[in-house]
């Protein structure tokens, strides 16, 4: 129990680190969080400071997931569950203790924690998602419906844990997406124009 509180908490300062934050004030001399959506993830960074940082914000908040999930193996304790410690990156990133507790919508993070699990249940979803943002230019509902797919696909895969853990995360990416799903209602979320 105590050595899953310890990785548990080495997950969470993992996942609080504000990729974001920190691209966007070193490079751009910008705070992501008083422009755009004012959310501190991978598609306001594309927003407010261009492609080339918004992919790195991306991939940075993607491996953050990563590495938590795979801090087990990597510290020499397999018989941890990855599932449960990178849970706690994905909190560390919605609530950074490194950025006033005000962080991201803990899709790319979710994600890279499903890519350290399960890398056939992440390319699905990743295929997922660029096909309902091709076909709704929305981000964020690209986001929202991709996390309810990560359900259906760990349920048809059978594994009770996957099931699990993808539940807690859809719940947690459709929680944060309570301004984008008023957006949406009221046609005023901002579409993409590059896909
Ligand atoms: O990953 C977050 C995305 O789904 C929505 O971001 O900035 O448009 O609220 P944003």
């Amino acid at each position: 129990m105590g050595t899953y509180i310890i990785f548990s908490f080495i997950a969470y300062l993992i996942g609080s680190i504000p990729s974001g934050l920190i691209i966007g004030k070193l490079v751009y001399q910008v705070d992501i969080r008083e422009h755009g959506s004012g959310n501190l993830g991978g598609t306001n960074a594309f927003r407010v400071l261009g492609k080339k940082a918004g992919l790195v914000v991306t991939i940075a908040d993607i491996l953050k997931g990563t590495l938590a999930a795979s801090l087990p193996f990597l510290l020499s304790q397999p018989e941890l569950s990855g599932l449960v410690i990178g849970i706690f990156a994905v909190v560390g990133h919605m609530f950074p203790i490194f950025a006033k507790f005000k962080g991201g919508k803990a899709v790319a993070t979710s994600a890279g924690m499903i890519l350290g699990i399960s890398p056939l249940l992440f390319f699905i979803v990743f295929a997922t998602f660029f096909v309902i943002l091709y076909i709704s230019k929305y981000v964020s509902l690209s986001s929202m419906l991709s996390a309810i797919f990560a359900v259906i696909t760990a349920v048809a895969l059978q594994n009770t844990g996957l099931i699990i853990i993808t539940s807690i995360l859809c719940i947690f990416v459709v929680y944060r997406h309570k301004a984008n799903i008023k957006r949406i209602i009221n046609h005023t979320e901002p579409k993409v124009t590059w896909i």
